[in-house]
């Protein structure tokens, strides 16, 4: 087998011109893209926001995690971004890198599987967040899923501010085959995936 391809990403912003207080009042769902790409640049700073490491040490992140268990992944779904091939990538936060799992274009198969919601093709990018519930199960028992999806709410949050701060507009989706998008994403047992959320450029 080969070793998947793994792409370094460029170093995160830790700072930006909006104030926080602007990116909360002007963040709006964005169902209508333009089509100018996303750069790699871009896609960095929104997996950084969601999932990005803050303190290496002990491997804490931009988003809160119960017990620190770190349940949630998270992909990006590339199909119109200046310096990645179209296709599936896994962020590894520790590394801050992109192994590239499946290869073309999958925002045609997403949106089929989004209820066929054409906002879901039409973004650059579509990034998906997945969890391994077993990751907080082991420590929390019965109680973990609630703590996943708190989890992924955060995250999911912290991708939309980080998407106003850059210029740029995304929407969470909720609504998709949970089977269906498990078999595009080719997830192994025991992932599941908890949100789509399209992000790009909005259409002026
Ligand atoms: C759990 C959840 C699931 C959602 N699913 C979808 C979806 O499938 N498609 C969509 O276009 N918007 C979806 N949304 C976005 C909401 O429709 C949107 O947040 C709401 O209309 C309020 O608009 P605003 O986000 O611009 O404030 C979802 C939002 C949440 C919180």
């Amino acid at each position: 087998m080969h070793p998947a391809q793994v792409i370094q990403l460029p170093a995160p912003s830790l700072s930006g011109d909006l104030s926080m207080e602007a990116a909360l009042s002007r963040r709006r769902s964005v169902r209508d893209y333009s089509d100018r790409p996303l750069q790699i640049r871009e896609v960095a700073q929104l997996l950084w926001a969601a999932q990005g490491i803050t303190e290496p040490r002990r491997g804490l992140r931009t988003t809160p995690s119960a017990g620190a268990t770190f349940p949630l992944e998270i992909f990006v779904a590339a199909g119109n971004v200046n310096g990645l091939a179209a296709g599936l990538y896994r962020y590894r936060p520790l590394s801050h890198t992109l192994e590239f799992v499946i290869p073309g274009e999958l925002r045609p198969a997403l949106q089929r599987v989004s209820l066929n919601q054409p906002l879901v093709r039409q973004a650059p990018a579509v990034f998906i967040i997945t969890a391994l519930p077993e990751r907080t199960e082991a420590r929390y028992g019965g109680r973990a899923m609630r703590y996943v999806f708190m989890e992924v709410g955060h995250a999911a949050q912290n991708l939309n501010l980080q998407a106003i701060a850059l210029g740029l507009g995304s929407v969470v989706v909720g609504a998709f085959h949970d089977a269906d998008l498990t078999a595009v994403l080719n997830l192994p047992p025991g992932e599941i995936p908890l949100y789509v959320i399209p992000a790009g450029a909005p259409r002026q």
